[in-house]
């Protein structure tokens, strides 16, 4: 392969954008950006700074001194937010839903797409998030959508809570992923969907390696 692509993934949660990316990021060995985490570390920075979001003030002062850092490494990625080190604490139910809330508004979403571009315009990237094929990227080499059903995406992060000892309820997952799939799809700025060039891949019936192998084929193939 001559180019060093910009490759967009975008989805809902739990659609299995992270885990392919990743593992295609290594096959192609290339850089992967998992965008979500930044608008964790603005949700968790907003919480510590007492920050009020309706207003426009406050969020510019924090804006102007946050730094994201995202240390990835085969082990699992280490997020530092002015160099502290939150990779866990930002994975917690409250940081999750904090993270879509302030995913709305316009100047965090100005911030962390100015960031994500210059992680990202080099090429050799594969990118995922919610807006990246229609917004951070309008022009990236590949687009993918992945959509797979609600209830199968539940069941999945039930599966990786069980796994780290948590004791959470299927169903207060499900409702949470409907929250946030509702709020991040209506938002007026940057809304959850797919571009018009992107490739739909549904994930309800496949396996991780399927969608590797899928999206590999695609871009072997140029
Ligand atoms: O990044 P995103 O939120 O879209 O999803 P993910 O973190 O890649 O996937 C959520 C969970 O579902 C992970 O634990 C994956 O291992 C799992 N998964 C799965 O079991 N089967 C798939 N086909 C895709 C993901
Ligand atoms: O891992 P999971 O799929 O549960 O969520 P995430 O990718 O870490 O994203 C957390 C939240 O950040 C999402 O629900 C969106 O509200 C927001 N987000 C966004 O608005 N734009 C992105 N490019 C990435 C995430």
């Amino acid at each position: 392969m001559k180019k060093k692509y910009i490759i967009a993934i975008d989805g809902p949660a739990a659609s299995g954008k992270s885990t392919t990316a990743k593992l295609l990021a290594k096959k192609l060995e290339y850089v992967y950006i998992d965008t979500g985490v930044m608008y964790r570390a603005c949700g968790l920075s907003a919480l510590k700074n007492d920050v009020d979001l309706e207003n426009d003030l406050e969020l510019e002062k924090m804006l102007d001194k946050i730094s994201i850092r995202i240390e990835y490494s085969g082990k699992g990625n280490k997020v530092f937010l002015n160099g502290e080190e939150v990779s866990e604490r930002i994975r917690q139910a409250d940081i999750t839903k904090l993270s879509s809330e302030i995913a709305v508004i316009g100047s965090v979403r100005a911030k962390m797409v100015e960031l994500q571009r210059k992680m990202g315009d080099k090429g050799g990237i594969i990118m995922d998030g919610r807006d990246i094929g229609t917004v951070v990227f309008p022009n990236a080499d590949f687009k993918f959508f992945m959509i797979a059903d609600v209830h199968t995406r539940a069941q999945r992060r039930w599966k990786e809570a069980q796994e780290k000892g948590e004791d959470l309820k299927l169903e207060d997952i499900e409702n949470e992923l409907i929250w946030r799939d509702k709020n991040d799809s209506n938002r007026k700025n940057s809304p959850l969907k797919q571009a018009k060039d992107a490739i739909p891949i549904d994930t309800t019936q496949m396996t991780i390696t399927d969608q590797v192998e899928f999206i590999y084929d695609v871009i072997i193939r140029g």
